[in-house]
């Protein structure tokens, strides 16, 4: 798929059917987080991969605004340290490159972010010094995605040389 394409048609979409996905794409999602870049490459980032039905069930229980990953086929846990200021980025930037990946090979996803840290940490065996930053749960559509994005006008957000200036293209 086009890039374009795959960044303009994916959306975050956890309603997941029972088709399991194959090991050679949950490789190539795994992969596609690995090869991000990070602040300073430090790749400080750790993924844990959950595919047992009941640790997805506990990861749901782990979470405030997740519960639908109950259902995936399976999960990713993006651990980051909290200690570098840019950590969130570097989370959100693999996250995006798995959920692209996915995408491309016809597989649904959505991100959480509402996670009982102590719970999740104790759960799943996360040492101290890294954070569970968010959560993505991954699975073949139950349905057809008919949605459509729902985004702000590039006028809006974007401008030319100075802020509030309009963008001409
Ligand atoms: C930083 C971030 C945090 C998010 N947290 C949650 C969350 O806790 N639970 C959830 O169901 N969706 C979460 N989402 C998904 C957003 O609600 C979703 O990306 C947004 O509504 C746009 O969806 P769309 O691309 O399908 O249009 C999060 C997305 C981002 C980027």
């Amino acid at each position: 798929m086009d890039t374009y394409e795959c960044i303009a048609t994916k959306l975050d979409f956890a309603e997941f059917g029972p088709n399991e996905v194959s090991p050679e794409i949950v490789r190539k999602v795994l992969d596609a987080g690995r090869l991000t870049g990070s602040g300073n490459n430090m790749q400080h980032w750790r993924f844990i991969l959950v595919h047992d039905p009941q640790n997805l069930k506990t990861l749901a229980a782990d979470s405030t605004s997740g519960k639908w990953v109950a259902i995936a086929n399976f999960a990713v846990i993006i651990l980051t340290n909290p200690k570098l200021g840019f950590h969130l980025i570097d989370a959100g930037r693999a996250a995006q490159d798995m959920q692209l990946a996915a995408w491309n090979y016809g597989i649904a996803s959505r991100i959480f972010t509402g996670i009982d840290k102590s719970a999740l940490q104790k759960d799943f065996g996360i040492p101290s010094d890294l954070q569970p930053s968010a959560v993505l749960g991954f699975g073949y559509p139950a349905r057809k995605i008919l949605g459509k994005k729902k985004r702000k006008p590039l006028t809006e957000i974007a401008f030319s040389e100075k802020y509030g200036q309009a963008i001409r293209l």
